[in-house]
Formats: structure tokens, C-alpha cells, sequence
């Protein structure tokens, strides 16, 4: 099995694992991110303010100690286990080739009022400040088998991610550079991109993408999607940016209510970023 998930990500780029999670954990988890969504709505802890947009289609963290404060420690203790999953975690090992480091939680849900299909992406060229620069970090990171991992599980069932089998390990063809790239990107959201196959997911299965493949989502109002989404890095490959960026995991008694095998995977995330977070929350203004 391990050499299975192993092959397929290496050579399509994704993998789809059914049933990860049974009906009743996927009930479960559904009424605790569900009521975090609601609070983040209210009151997003990270800015204090409510988020008064309609259309946003996702929330980040949902891990942050704010939404723990006032839940049983049960609700917390359930997160925390889908997360460092023994399943989730050993189908990570297997893929990346070492020790999975966690990065972020988030959580996908449609949009409640306007409907717009995703654009094609490839997560990099968020990084990249020309077309040269994301070309020459494509290349490397292929050269360099480099490998994160975006892990989606419905919650209700969906077929709203869409991903280009083999896209990670070239440049786009001239057909899938056209919608990407050309014109300022005015065709990214096309619908005629070639081999691109959408993933129909049952609630509990799991999606997993290499994000530097040729990828997107549907936001679709009347689409109900609930979807967490948990991401990876290499241990030997830590990242210190918005989504690592998660210093309430200093909070006293922060994972204390884990069980010892849960809090056992995040620790090491504790390790590599704790001083960063110190430092950003000292640069912070007072
Ligand atoms: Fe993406």
C-alpha cells in the first residue's frame, strides 16, 4: 500500500484515498469546524473583527487557541487527532520520504452569495515575482523531487477541486499556458483546460495534491462544500510564513488536553518555529 500511494504521487501528482474517515468522525468534525467557521464569522481572532464578506471561501487555522476557549476540551482533542491521524500521517511518510512536519488547518466552504470558478494556478507562482522566477523555482523544485502536501477531507460530499494529472513535473504546455498565463491571466478561470480532472470525493475520503501542479476549486453558492484541508512539509523542510505562523501553540496548556500520541506529532512544529513566533510577536506594535 505504501508503495502504491508512493508510485501514484510521484507520477500523477495526486492521490485520492477513500473512506479516511467513518461517517461518525466526519459528523463529528463537521459540527466542531461548523461552529468555529461561525465564531471566526463573528469575530476572527487573528484581526478582532468580524468578517462582513460573503463571498470569502475559506478560513485558515481553525486550530487557534480562541476558538478553544469556551469548547470542551473534547472538541479540541478531536481536531487535533484528525490532524496527526496515524493513517493521514503514515500516507504523508510514504509520499514525502521522512518525518511529516505539520504546517496549517483550514477549512473550505462555499461562498454564501456570488458563485465564481476557481482560477488555475500553481501554488509557486505566488511566490515568484516574474514568469522567469516561477519558471526557475518550477524547475527546481522538480529537479529537487520537492514535494508539500495540501491533504483536502469533504465533509459533506464534493467535486469542487479540479487538478491536471503529471502537471508537477513540467512547465505548462503552450494549450495550458494560454489559460494559466497569457493575456495578464484574463483566461485563468476557462473551463477548456486539457486533461483536467475534477475529483468527485464522498464526505471522509481524502484528496491529496502536490500544489505545484496545475490546480483550482469552485466556489459555488449553491454548492454546499465543507471541506478541511490539512497541509504538510517536510520536517527537513520547515517554512516560517503566514501559515506556520501560529504563536497561541505558546499559550500555557496549550496541548496539555492531547492525548500523549497527538501531542507527540505536534511538538516538533513547537520546536522548529517557537522562537520565531517569539520573535514575531516582539516586533509586533503594542
Ligand atoms: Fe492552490
Amino acid at each position: 500500500m505504501v508503495r502504491d500511494w508512493r508510485e501514484t504521487w510521484e507520477r500523477e501528482g495526486y492521490l485520492v484515498v477513500p473512506g479516511i474517515f467513518e461517517a461518525a468522525r466526519v459528523e463529528r468534525l463537521r459540527a466542531i469546524a461548523d461552529g468555529i467557521h461561525e465564531q471566526w464569522i463573528a469575530c476572527d481572532p487573528q484581526t478582532g473583527q468580524p468578517r462582513s464578506n460573503p463571498d470569502e471561501h475559506c478560513m485558515r487555522h481553525l486550530n487557534h487557541a480562541a476558538y478553544f476557549h469556551d469548547r470542551p476540551a473534547a472538541d479540541f482533542s478531536e481536531l487535533m487527532d484528525a490532524v496527526a491521524d496515524d493513517l493521514i500521517l503514515g500516507i504523508a511518510r510514504a509520499i514525502l520520504r521522512e518525518t511529516p512536519l505539520f504546517r496549517c488547518t483550514t477549512y473550505w466552504f462555499n461562498p454564501r452569495k456570488t458563485s465564481v470558478d476557481g482560477n488555475w494556478h500553481r501554488d509557486l507562482q505566488f511566490m515568484a515575482k516574474s514568469e522567469e522566477e516561477e519558471r526557475r523555482r518550477m524547475e527546481a523544485a522538480i529537479a529537487a523531487g520537492e514535494s508539500a502536501i495540501q491533504m483536502q477531507i469533504p465533509l459533506v460530499d464534493s467535486d469542487d477541486i479540479e487538478f491536471v494529472p503529471r502537471s508537477h513535473l513540467r512547465w505548462d504546455t503552450p494549450a495550458e499556458y494560454e489559460i494559466r498565463c497569457a493575456h495578464g491571466r484574463a483566461n485563468n478561470t476557462s473551463n477548456r483546460m486539457p486533461g483536467a480532472l475534477r475529483l468527485a470525493l464522498k464526505a471522509g475520503d481524502a484528496a491529496l495534491f502536490n500544489p505545484n501542479g496545475l490546480h483550482r476549486g469552485r466556489y459555488h453558492a449553491d454548492k454546499p462544500r465543507r471541506t478541511l484541508m490539512f497541509t504538510y512539509t517536510k520536517a527537513s523542510r520547515p517554512l516560517f510564513d503566514y501559515f506556520s505562523d501560529q504563536p497561541w501553540f505558546r499559550e500555557p496548556g496549550y496541548l496539555d488536553r492531547l492525548t500523549p500520541r497527538t501531542r507527540a506529532f505536534f511538538e516538533p512544529f513547537v520546536a522548529e518555529y517557537q522562537d520565531r513566533w517569539k520573535q514575531a510577536q516582539e516586533l509586533q506594535p503594542a
